[in-house]
């Protein structure tokens, strides 16, 4: 049976999806489902998304994909990062998600079906993007000033040829800083859009737009740290987006590249000079090798 939802004009129909998300918050308390929801939704993308490239490591066709050519990750590297972030997930993240739901439902965020319309969620995800872009350039090229990066930094530079599960392997102070990015975005939209503008309630954030980002946000960092850049990578084909290719050398040269999804702010901020440079070299050396 096709579960009803009544706004205050006119009942609306809640498709599968929706009535799904409404059985599981129904009779339960809604601090915990969202706790439970969101840390498996996060497990399951983070170390789902990287078996693509784990699978790709066994596989010498790919091999001529990968970025750091002359570095190989061990096993034991592998192991010894995934226990690190278990570590990190269980004992700093976990608790930060169970906080999610009262902060969300404390600023008016909206929790129960219907979900909001592909229209409204493209440029709210838009809006989270560019904002953790800026966030994330200026708060990480403050972490490579010399004091802070000792301390804090250092830790998430430990790879210098990344692997997909090492993008959030870092110090705890980090984790919170840069993860203000991705969780403060969607808070400050939210408490501009309903208490500043006073627009239609039909406008409010909606949990699912704010899960969606966080997904988004996960394949954007798990993608950037695989070491691979593959013909189909997003960044061979919206020249603006920064991937594998921008991010890897971020680790290999430990200097330049600060920026997450876009490179638009290292262009802007000359940041990106040398690595232009290397890959021009790069690429006139390979020529070479063909000629010949
Ligand atoms: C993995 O961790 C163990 C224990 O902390 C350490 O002794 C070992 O050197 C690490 N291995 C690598 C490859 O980093
Ligand atoms: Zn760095
Ligand atoms: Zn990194």
């Amino acid at each position: 049976m096709e579960a009803l939802f009544l706004n205050s004009t006119s009942p609306v129909e809640l498709n599968w999806v929706e009535t799904k998300w409404e059985e599981m918050y129904e009779g339960r308390n809604p601090l915990i489902v969202t706790g439970i929801f969101a840390f498996l939704m996060h497990e399951i993308v983070y170390f789902g998304r990287f078996i693509p490239f784990l699978i790709c490591d066994f596989i010498p066709y790919f091999q001529k994909y990968k970025l750091q050519q002359n570095k190989e990750n061990s096993n034991e590297d592998y192991w010894n990062c995934t226990k690190k972030v278990l570590y990190s997930h269980f004992v700093y993240e976990g608790p930060l998600i169970f906080l999610f739901h009262p902060m969300a439902t404390f600023l008016g965020m909206k929790v129960s079906a219907p979900f909001p319309a592909w229209q409204q969620m493209i440029p709210e995800l838009a809006i989270f993007f560019l904002f953790e872009d800026f966030f994330h350039y200026h708060l990480h090229r403050f972490m490579h000033w010399p004091p802070f990066y000792k301390k804090i930094h250092k830790v998430h530079h430990e790879y210098a040829a990344p692997f997909g599960i090492a993008a959030e392997y870092a110090h705890p102070v980090e984790t919170m800083i840069l993860g203000f990015g991705t969780v403060g975005g969607p808070l400050i939209y939210h408490a501009c859009s309903s208490l500043l503008f006073d627009l239609d309630p039909v406008w409010d954030l909606h949990l699912v737009t704010m899960l969606t980002w966080i997904v988004l946000r996960l394949f954007q960092a798990i993608d950037a740290h695989s070491g691979y850049d593959f013909p189909w990578s997003l960044c061979n084909w919206v020249p603006f987006w920064a991937g594998a290719d921008h991010h890897d050398y971020h680790h290999q040269a430990f200097r330049g590249n600060y920026a997450s999804s876009f490179r638009i702010w290292d262009y802007v901020f000359g940041t990106d000079k040398k690595y232009r440079e290397y890959r021009k070299r790069q690429a006139e050396e390979k020529r070479k090798l063909k000629t010949n």
